[in-house]
């Protein structure tokens, strides 16, 4: 009876539900004053996200080193009891945080939310707090070296948190104290367990307390509602769990269906709803087998991804919303479905917006190159492993956790045998994997799925070795492979023909060999379905501080976009017209102006049918058939000084195009 009227309760009276929600996140953004220790008059005004190596980033002498945030701050409107806790989003890569002229606590890891209670030390007026950050290298935190720039600062945002005095527990490593634990999925029926962590209640409360948890579709109804007093303990809090059904599910079907659902818990103390906390969920099984490769809902289901840095040029790591939005609309121009976030927890808003476009995530920890043999060190690369899952579990979009990159050391096979143990016990559904580029390495036996990054065209061998990395090289006899890291880098101010690689660390990086790189290298690879997943190396141009070379010294530039978003380089097009379903007709090279002698051949990508061109006013159709969507015309006679070009396709009885105007001089 009681149960039924719960349920009559929160299903009849939504402004009930609403108004007796008394969880509040208050933005902690605005009025911080920052400086750098080393220049301790040199104050300035800041508002979070705020990165200190947004202007330095790509140099060589980045400043990294320590810097202050301080603010003062009137409490938030409580209510008798009420707790207060402060939540960092992430802050590179430690920070003590003092409240009050008091250590609240000391977070170590560069790429994960931490969240502290200041209750007891609060006033009603004219609180201080202090955040020391430092983003010098730290032989306790990962990683001790890497190939990208080590940017400083409260890059996330920052919020308080006012909740009752027994509430959901925003201290469960920053989870948000929920977990949505997919039991079973397919199309007839699927089942998730629901833990809900509370804290703050006395054992007497415990008593009276329940767990109401419904689970809303697309469209907003219920689909599946279920309530329970059954306690637990979980993460070292008691929990209230219960398992939610629901028949018929729409499944998290990748880029083509990325059904969602709304899972909102909510904790009833009596008959009042004390705590409410919502997710965003949904259904889907992943395997990954060693010869069939990926499967997504029992169907195979090729794999083609980009990795992704999270910096831009005059903003390092502190990146808006709106930034996040564009990284993921060329990603999807492209028609990519997956996305390594490499080589660190990225941020929350990017998750989410991978759970709604349905891009398949392999998210990692940045363990990345070096593990030292020290104690700390291995206590602060678990929890940053403990910290990424219990944050984002319950995002569909995640399939694996990643427990390093390229790693050597004298302690690496202690510690990856131990992440790999914590990542099964926190999560026993997901895969464990890693990137290694060393097949001969103790530590590839370890993760679940194996994945290689591996360079043939560019830091080893001709584009086409692909075919022996895969074949013979990598392959393992039981774990599935994956290619996590391919490609090659590109200036859009550098051009030619090449034969063979250029000098990789010197300052010519052709944008053509980068193309020809990519062309060859996925032709090998897509012939091949038993390899699980592949990852352009990479979606983006990104700062490398430490790196001379191309026409940026500072920069990695084998992003198939410039650092600016602003220039998708050629080989963007060729995936685009791979995996992309809208009509596209590109000519490769259109940069390549003036050229001459024997850079004669002109390149089309297009997944378009009857392709041909018109050069300086004559038709001409391409030598050959296409591979992979490549169409080549090697003897048109070029015109000494102005050639016009216009490539044309046909698809659905329309005409696509794209033309250009090259300069050749003989
Ligand atoms: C490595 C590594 C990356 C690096 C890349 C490169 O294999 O995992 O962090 O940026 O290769 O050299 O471009």
């Amino acid at each position: 009876m009681k149960k039924f009227w719960i349920y009559l309760l929160i299903a009849m009276s939504s402004a009930a539900v609403a108004s007796a929600s008394v969880r509040r996140a208050i933005p902690f953004n605005d009025g911080w004053k920052f400086h750098k220790v080393t220049t301790p008059a040199e104050v300035s005004e800041v508002t979070l996200p705020h990165c200190y190596n947004a202007d330095d980033g790509t140099s060589a002498d980045y400043y990294r080193g320590e810097a202050v945030y301080a603010k003062t701050f009137d409490a938030p409107a409580m209510e008798k009891g009420d707790r207060v806790f402060i939540r960092f989003e992430a802050v590179g890569f430690q920070a003590k945080v003092e409240v009050n002229g008091v250590e609240l606590g000391h977070h170590k890891g560069g790429f994960t939310a931490f969240c502290y209670e200041l209750t007891e030390l609060l006033r009603t007026k004219g609180n201080s707090i202090t955040v020391t950050v430092d983003n010098r290298k730290d032989m306790t935190i990962a990683p001790i070296n890497a190939d990208f720039t080590m940017f400083g600062g409260i890059y996330r945002p920052v919020s308080l948190l006012v909740l009752p005095k027994g509430h959901i527990t925003p201290v469960d490593y920053a989870s948000p104290g929920v977990y949505f634990e997919q039991l079973e999925a397919d199309a007839t029926q699927a089942r998730a367990a629901v833990k809900v962590l509370v804290d703050g209640f006395d054992d007497k409360e415990l008593g009276r307390l329940s767990l109401y948890s419904e689970l809303r579709d697309g469209e907003g109804t219920v689909v599946a509602r279920t309530s329970t007093n059954a306690v637990m303990r979980h993460n070292g809090f008691n929990a209230l769990a219960d398992t939610i059904t629901v028949a018929n599910p729409e499944l998290w079907n990748g880029r083509s269906n990325p059904a969602l659902y709304t899972l909102a818990t909510y904790i009833i103390k009596g008959e009042v709803i004390v705590d409410k906390v919502e997710q965003t969920v949904g259904f889907r099984t992943v395997e990954v087998d060693h010869d069939k490769g990926f499967i997504l809902n029992g169907k195979s289901h090729n794999l083609r991804g980009v990795n992704r840095h999270q910096d831009r040029p005059g903003k390092g790591w502190a990146i808006s919303e709106a930034d996040h939005r564009e990284d993921m609309e060329l990603i999807k121009e492209i028609g990519a479905n997956g996305i390594r976030l490499a080589h660190y927890p990225h941020a929350e808003y990017f998750y989410d917006l991978c759970d709604r476009e349905g891009m398949l995530v392999w998210a990692e920890i940045p363990f990345v190159d070096n593990a030292p043999d020290n104690e700390e060190f291995a206590a602060t690369t678990k929890s940053q492993l403990i910290e990424l899952i219990r944050q984002n579990y319950n995002h569909p979009s995640i399939f694996c956790w990643s427990l390093f990159n390229e790693l050597g050391g004298p302690a690496a096979t202690k510690i990856v045998t131990e992440l790999n143990d914590i990542a099964h016990r926190e999560d026993p559904h997901r895969y464990t994997t890693a990137a290694s580029n060393d097949d001969n390495s103790p530590l590839n036996a370890i993760p679940d799925i194996m994945a290689y990054n591996t360079y043939p065209g560019w830091y080893w061998a001709d584009p086409a070795t692909m075919q022996y990395a895969i074949d013979w090289k990598y392959r393992p006899d039981k774990q599935p492979l994956g290619i996590s890291e391919y490609g090659a880098g590109a200036s859009i101010h550098h051009h030619g023909i090449l034969s063979e690689h250029p000098d990789t660390g010197g300052d010519y990086h052709p944008e053509e060999w980068q193309a020809t790189v990519h062309e060859i290298n996925y032709r090998e690879i897509s012939k091949r379905n038993f390899v699980w997943g592949t990852f352009v190396w990479n979606m983006f141009d990104f700062a490398s501080a430490g790196r001379t070379e191309g026409d940026t010294y500072g920069m990695n530039d084998k992003g198939l976009v410039t650092y600016d978003r602003a220039t998708p380089k050629d080989a963007f097009y060729f995936y685009k017209a791979n995996w992309n379903a809208e009509p596209m007709v590109h000519i490769a090279g259109k940069r390549f102006t003036p050229r001459g002698a024997e850079a004669r051949q002109v390149k089309v990508y297009t997944n378009c049918d009857g392709i041909y061109l018109i050069h300086n006013g004559v038709r001409y159709y391409p030598d050959g058939n296409p591979q992979a969507h490549v169409y080549t015309w090697d003897n048109l006679p070029w015109a000494e000084g102005e050639n016009r070009i216009t490539a044309h396709g046909v698809s659905d009885g329309k005409i696509i195009y794209d033309n250009c105007i090259i300069i050749y001089n003989k």
